[in-house]
């Protein structure tokens, strides 16, 4: 307990507890300072957990390479361990909380033996933000320290905030492998076949054992900023968003926010950074997150959000300066790679980076060349990267306050029948089409298209009934006296042929300033089955040639489709049918009859 610098008594007893169970050689409290980030690094490249890139290239970087057994979050391995079931609702995995404790007793008795214990504080939001909340995380790995002190703040500050009575998360890690009398460690520790990452919402905690990687070990993300805050948020009021925040700025200096949801792996880092296309000169994007938003009504009836993170956890495949310069900008420093490859000359490299070296070291540490058929990076491959880094990074991402959010954006992947944009009715409508939102996994064995339906993008996330959570979404509706407007989006219609209808990227720039203009009171839309929808004029189209043909097409409405659509929504209810908000099914019928009174093929036309 050498050199903690609190006198907060439970804190200071809860980690007493989890020392005696633990039973670590060390104990560390992390101050958070360079000095010893610098040092906890060089004691990994020492161990062989990082490699330190070229200096002159990449400086104060550092790659990692996983176990190939720990690679990515494990759904099947999380657990929801309320004290009755059905509070966890059907799309958690659950566990009766005392037997969980009992099995997580097991587990952490002397895990840590021959490692040393890190303690580490941080504030999820910027410090003292009446938004923001302390977390207390406590580890066994240097490689998770150092990576919290990126994507959180983290050390002596967060400790500051919490005072001698603060109240805090307690986040239990250990990556599961103790060292027996001076046995060896291996570069990446981990204890795959006993993975178990636990969530105990009624009194706030977490247990995460096993795995050292992402989701599972960075315990301020998943796991508190999103499983636990939503039951946090749903007791005292407010919303923790599996969203994007980004600040759309025009010419003459007016900036509006908008938080969007997308499944993971649907671009959403891209889209946080977006560059806007030709066409928009003057106009600007401001990144204020790109994973989670915390977002809680101020006094004045708006809703105001904040990025919990401060840093960027983002997959490196795909990310170029072709895709996303601004990421690319923000990886020139001060970063932690993990499962990409290496470059002869000690930097990084993965696909779609820049054209594939003519030879690497592939993520497993093995000699690659173009020729060989698997990839160089681990397809879920990350960088961790200070937000601070990003030139795009909003000149009010640190604002206590956060910034008023005037439009929520939700969108799947869906490569049939759902149109580029439309805007909800109203809010409950809106919390339809986010509560039915899917995207498409290719069931390549009988080659159709199967849609996983994942509410808001918080399938994985959702720390408590999703019925539930989609009744706690209608409630904040009807607190706020002029919630944001809602939108539906899909960047992924294909045409016959199987090509995409829409360019994506920055284009989607076209569709954002619909949205902006919309909430603004300043922009023409008709009304279709699905909601409110944008002329081919009602968008900005200077700087891209894009046939208004195509766009109708882009737009239509298929009767048929509609219904089965609406069908498949019942039978995704069903699955919920003891708690589901009845506001649901009425919207549902309000669909269908839509629908039934549409042509059967609802278009765009001259008329509109
Ligand atoms: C992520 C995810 O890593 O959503 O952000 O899976
Ligand atoms: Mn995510």
């Amino acid at each position: 307990m050498s050199n903690a610098k609190t006198k907060h008594a439970r804190l200071l007893a809860w980690v007493d507890e989890m020392e005696a169970l633990c039973k670590p050689d060390h104990v560390h409290w992390c101050d958070g300072s360079q000095e010893e980030y610098d040092r906890l690094c060089e004691l990994m490249v020492q161990g062989g957990t990082f490699i330190k890139l070229n200096p002159e290239k990449r400086p104060n970087s550092f790659l990692a390479r996983s176990d190939p057994k720990d690679v990515a979050r494990v759904e099947d391995r999380t657990f929801i361990c309320s004290a009755s079931k059905i509070d966890a609702g059907p799309t958690n995995n659950w566990m009766d909380p005392r037997e969980m404790k009992a099995k997580l007793a097991k587990s952490f008795d002397g895990c840590m033996r021959g490692r040393t214990m890190y303690i580490v504080p941080f504030s999820m939001g910027p410090l003292g933000s009446p938004i923001a909340h302390i977390g207390v995380q406590v580890t066994d790995s240097p490689y998770v320290a150092v990576n919290m002190r990126i994507m959180t703040r983290m050390g002596q500050r967060a400790l500051d905030v919490l005072g001698e009575s603060g109240e805090f998360v307690p986040c239990m890690h250990s990556v599961g492998r103790p060292l027996a009398d001076g046995a060896k460690d291996v570069p990446w520790p981990c204890n795959p076949e006993q993975i178990t990452i636990a969530h105990f919402p009624e009194t706030r905690e977490i247990w995460s054992f096993g795995s050292g990687y992402g989701g599972n070990a960075l315990l301020g993300k998943k796991c508190f900023a999103l499983r636990i805050a939503s039951v946090m948020a749903r007791d005292e009021g407010w919303l923790a968003e599996h969203m994007l925040i980004v600040g759309v700025e025009s010419p003459d200096g007016e900036r509006t926010y908008v938080g969007a949801a997308f499944p993971s792996a649907c671009g959403k880092t891209n889209f946080a950074m977006m560059v806007p296309p030709k066409g928009f000169e003057g106009w600007k994007i401001w990144t204020v997150g790109d994973d989670i938003a915390w977002i809680k009504p101020g006094k004045d009836g708006k809703l105001y959000a904040i990025n919990p993170e401060a840093g960027f956890f983002g997959v490196a495949p795909g990310t170029g300066a072709n895709t996303n310069p601004n990421a690319i900008a923000a990886l020139t420093k001060n970063c932690i790679f993990t499962n990409v490859a290496l470059t002869d000359d000690g930097d990084v490299w993965w696909e779609g980076l820049s054209e594939a070296p003519k030879h690497c070291i592939d993520w497993q540490g093995r000699d690659w060349t173009p020729d060989v058929k698997t990839p160089a990076a681990h397809p879920n491959s990350r960088f961790t990267a200070p937000v601070s880094q990003c030139p795009t990074a909003d000149p009010s991402w640190e604002a206590p306050g956060g910034v008023p959010i005037s439009a929520f954006i939700f969108g799947g992947r869906t490569s049939k029948d759902m149109p580029l944009v439309f805007q909800a009715f109203n809010w409950s409508h809106g919390v339809y089409l986010a509560a039915t939102m899917g995207s498409e996994a290719t069931a390549a064995a009988v080659g159709q298209a199967a849609v996983r339906r994942d509410p808001m993008a918080m399938l994985p996330f959702c720390g408590y009934n999703m019925a539930d959570y989609w009744g706690h979404w209608l409630n904040m509706g009807r607190r706020i006296p002029n919630p944001p407007r809602i939108f539906r989006v899909n960047w992924f219609r294909k045409d016959d042929d199987g090509k995409f209808m829409w360019p994506g990227f920055g284009e989607n720039m076209r569709v954002l300033k619909w949205i902006v203009d919309r909430v603004r009171g300043r922009a023409y839309a008709v009304e279709s089955p699905l909601g409110w929808m944008p002329r081919h004029d009602d968008l900005h189209w200077a700087g891209l040639d894009y046939d208004p043909k195509k766009f109708h097409e882009l737009m239509v409405v298929s009767r048929e489709a509609g219904r089965h659509e609406a069908v498949a929504h019942e039978e995704h209810f069903d699955r919920f049918y003891d708690r589901l908000p009845k506001e649901l099914l009425y919207e549902r019928e309000l669909l269908r009859s839509r629908l039934w009174r549409s042509p059967e093929t609802w278009e765009l036309s001259a008329e509109h």
